[in-house]
């Protein structure tokens, strides 16, 4: 024992902590994390602050005239936005000959461009976006660790968090299925917020934060349970999963539970998400489903689930909605692959047409979201006259987009759509 005390202090004689407890933890590393934290903690009480003050929603019936931005982004995003292009330049044709619609092209969210000023939007492209009310949007590379490019931003993220855009709508309807779903994802906080801001505490240990706000969360939900009401669809789901995630997903919960009591014709339940990506493809249980409300990662996974439901993620469009801004994009990628292969003109436009649709919507033309809708049908779904296979079997995408605006111009288009439905809502049952 004696002998064993004396070796030990032998072998310590030269550490520095000799004497003392040998401490276990870099306190060098916590500091620097630690202030790192500080400043993310304070610029997200600064947004909390600019959420408090936040004015009423743009009325798009009052404005004299309707800047609309298109952004066509990487890969094939060029192509099958100049497709969905011409497929809203055609809905809005009496408004741009009017002069109470203008399309303004904006050329810097490429990768290129945001790669040459190693920024997630160029200052002059973010102040071109800004100067319109709503904007169509191409897909846009993402770097991901490994990839040729620098690890910057998604301009995607990052547009959604400069313009505020809260609101990450994605509809999704299969009618023989008795699926009519919409999502209501949050599109600005969670872990999102500060996907690009984690910290590497030390060579051993890496932390990403998740973000919720009290006025964030509030207008998400308020978002879902108004649309909910409105629609007369009545019944709201609220995905978490609050028993494992409990501080910010236990906010979103708790705050629909006071939320919910104001609507008091909506019926609301919660579950969690691992039960509703197991649900959705439930026959059983699906079709019951109508409106959800989730965080914004939940929301990002389970909308490409429902997605690949209703025919893929070529199917879906997706609306980012703001108080000042909207968005509306394709929900998948830029598919680079299709470019350098030379495909990029047989690309699927249908989910960038998709998103015309529902900036349709939300400029108050909802009869021309509603054909635009039934010819999406008719033409993707249905009659099939031409079809995309991605390469030169199919048709192109400007081709496929002459077909959309054709259809919309058949004085029996709905009609034909009701029939198609019919059709196949009886051919389900048997
Ligand atoms: C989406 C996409 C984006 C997201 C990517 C491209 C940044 O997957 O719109 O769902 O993760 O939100
Ligand atoms: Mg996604």
């Amino acid at each position: 024992m004696k002998i064993a005390t004396r070796t030990c202090a032998h072998l310590l004689k030269d550490y520095p902590f000799h004497g003392q407890v040998q401490p276990m933890v870099d306190e060098q590393a916590i500091k620097a994390a630690q202030e790192k934290f500080g400043a993310l903690l304070r610029k997200q009480l600064d947004r909390v602050e600019v959420l408090k003050n936040e004015g009423a929603p743009v009325d798009y019936s009052k404005l004299d005239k309707l800047i609309i931005g298109v952004c066509g982004g990487d890969g094939i995003g060029p192509y099958i936005c100049a497709s969905a292009q011409r497929v809203m330049e055609f809905l809005l044709a009496d408004k741009l000959k009017a002069g109470k619609a203008e399309i303004r092209v904006i050329d810097g969210l490429t990768i290129e461009r945001r790669v040459e000023v190693m920024k997630a939007i160029p200052d002059d492209t973010l102040a071109e976006l800004k100067a319109c009310h709503v904007i169509l949007k191409g897909p846009t590379t993402t770097p991901k660790k490994g990839d040729p490019w620098p690890n910057i931003e998604s301009a995607n993220v990052a547009m959604r968090k400069e313009l505020d855009l809260f609101a990450n709508v994605r509809p999704v309807s299969v009618p023989e299925l008795g699926i009519d779903w919409t999502f209501f994802r949050e599109n600005t906080e969670g872990s999102y917020a500060l996907g690009s801001d984690g910290v590497n505490v030390t060579d051993d240990l890496a932390m990403d934060f998740c973000v919720a706000t009290t006025q964030g969360t509030d207008r998400i939900l308020r978002a879902g349970f108004d649309f909910a009401k409105k629609t007369g669809k009545n019944y709201v789901s609220v995905i978490t999963k609050g028993n494992i995630i409990k501080t910010t997903d236990g906010k979103f919960l708790s705050m629909a539970e006071e939320i919910a009591k104001e609507y008091p014709e909506v019926k609301w339940d919660d579950w969690f998400i691992d039960i509703t990506t197991a649900k959705l493809i439930d026959p059983a249980r699906r079709s019951a489903f109508k409106v959800f409300v989730l965080p914004n990662l939940y929301g990002d996974i389970i909308t490409d689930e429902a997605a690949q439901i209703q025919g893929g993620v070529g199917t879906a469009g997706s609306a980012n909605i703001g108080t000042k801004y909207a968005m509306f994009e394709a929900i998948h990628g830029s598919a680079p692959r299709m470019v350098t292969e030379g495909r990029a003109q047989y690309a699927d436009p249908c989910s960038m047409i998709k998103a015309v649709a529902m900036m349709m919507d939300h400029i108050g033309e909802a009869e021309k979201a509603k054909k635009l809708n039934m010819a999406l049908d008719i033409c993707c779904q249905f009659e099939k006259k031409l079809v995309m296979t991605g390469r030169d079997t199919g048709a192109t995408g400007n081709e496929f987009a002459d077909y959309i605006m054709e259809t919309m111009q058949r004085p029996d288009i709905e009609k034909v759509w009701q029939g198609y439905i019919d059709a196949a809502i009886a051919a389900a049952k048997n």
